[in-house]
């Protein structure tokens, strides 16, 4: 479990579905994620399922973001080990945070994010971490930018164009 001024972040349990739920079937939401929506409960219950075996087999995978003023899980943020081949990478850890719309702009996927490459640094002994954006997902964009990742051009991610990120551990800085 991670402590930060606003949130707790921590794994992902099944009695988070009703709220990942709410997040999951706004269609603003999934603008730059493929524009599917879920339609069922049934569906993030899979999702929670699947990284539940990310946490037992690779030990870490997004993590859920709680406030802490109310207790109300907002989204998720985390790093998941990317064993598949993408943009001539494999096997790194990527950053990915998505939280309920009535939400954004609160600074919480950057205090999340910051927290989680904190870790990732100094607890998974990596170098890089990576991150990758539709290329019109501007949100995303500034908070990448904003938590010092270098923008490395645009690459063709299942025929959208997408930007690719990478934040070096000596570019990182904990605040
Ligand atoms: C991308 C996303 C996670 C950003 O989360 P967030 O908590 O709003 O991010 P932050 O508040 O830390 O930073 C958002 C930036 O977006 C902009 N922003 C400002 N007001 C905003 C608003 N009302 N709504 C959205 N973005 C806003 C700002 O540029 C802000 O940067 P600033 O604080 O320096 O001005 C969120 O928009 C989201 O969940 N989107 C849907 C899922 C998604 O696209 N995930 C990323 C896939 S790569």
């Amino acid at each position: 479990m991670i402590e930060t001024n606003r949130l707790i972040i921590r794994e992902l349990e099944f009695s988070d579905d009703k709220d990942l739920f709410e997040m999951d079937v706004d269609p603003e939401v999934h603008l730059f994620l493929g524009n599917s929506p879920v339609k069922a409960l049934s569906e993030i219950t899979a999702v929670i399922n699947m990284l539940k075996k990310q946490y037992d087999e690779n030990g870490i995978a997004r993590w859920a973001v709680v406030d802490k003023s109310t207790n109300e899980c907002i989204g998720w943020s985390g790093l998941k080990l990317f064993k598949e081949r993408i943009n001539n990478h494999e096997n790194f850890y990527e950053l990915g945070y998505r939280f309920k719309k009535k939400h954004w702009g609160k600074g919480f996927a950057t205090e999340s994010s910051e927290a989680i490459l904190k870790y990732g640094f100094e607890n998974l002994h990596v170098d890089k971490i990576f991150a990758y954006t539709d290329s019109k997902n501007l949100n995303s964009k500034k908070v990448l930018s904003k938590l010092g990742f270098e923008n490395k051009g645009t690459f063709d991610c299942d025929g959208e164009f997408c930007d690719w990120f990478e934040l070096e551990k000596s570019n990182f800085i904990a605040r």
